[in-house]
C-alpha cells in the first residue's frame, strides 16, 4: 500500500470517529433538561423497590429519607429536593 492510500484511510478513520462524537453529543442534548418532581419520582424510586406514596410519610420523614435516597439512587441534589418538594405536597 502506498503512502497516499494510508493517508486516505487515516482521514476516513478520523472522519468516522469525529462523527460519532458529533452524535454522542448530539443525543445529549437532545433529552429533554427538565423533569418535574413527580416524573423524577417515578422513574427514580422504582428501580429498587415500589415508589413509595406520598403519604407513606410526614414531610419531616421525607426530608430524611430524601438524603438517605439520594445517595442510592445517584440522583443530583437539585433532582432530589425536586422529589421531596413533589412529595411533601402531594401528601397534603
Ligand atoms: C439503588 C436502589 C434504590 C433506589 C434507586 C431508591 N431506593 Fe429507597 N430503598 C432502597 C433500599 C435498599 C431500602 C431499604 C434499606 C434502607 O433503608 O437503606 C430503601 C428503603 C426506602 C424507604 C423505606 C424507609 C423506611 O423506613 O421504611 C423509602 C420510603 C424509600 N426507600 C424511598 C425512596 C425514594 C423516594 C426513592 C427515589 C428518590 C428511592 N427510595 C430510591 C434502595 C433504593
Amino acid at each position: 500500500m502506498n503512502l497516499k492510500n494510508k493517508r486516505i484511510i487515516l482521514i476516513v478513520f478520523l472522519g468516522v470517529i469525529g462523527l460519532v462524537l458529533l452524535a454522542g453529543c448530539a443525543t445529549t442534548q437532545s433529552t429533554p433538561m427538565e423533569k418535574s418532581g413527580a416524573q423524577l419520582w417515578g422513574e427514580n424510586c422504582v428501580r429498587c423497590h415500589n415508589a413509595p406514596s406520598p403519604a407513606a410519610f410526614s414531610d419531616v420523614e421525607w426530608e430524611t429519607i430524601g438524603m438517605h435516597m439520594r445517595v442510592r439512587a445517584n440522583l443530583t441534589k437539585e433532582d432530589m429536593l425536586k422529589i421531596i418538594e413533589f412529595l411533601q405536597l402531594a401528601n397534603g
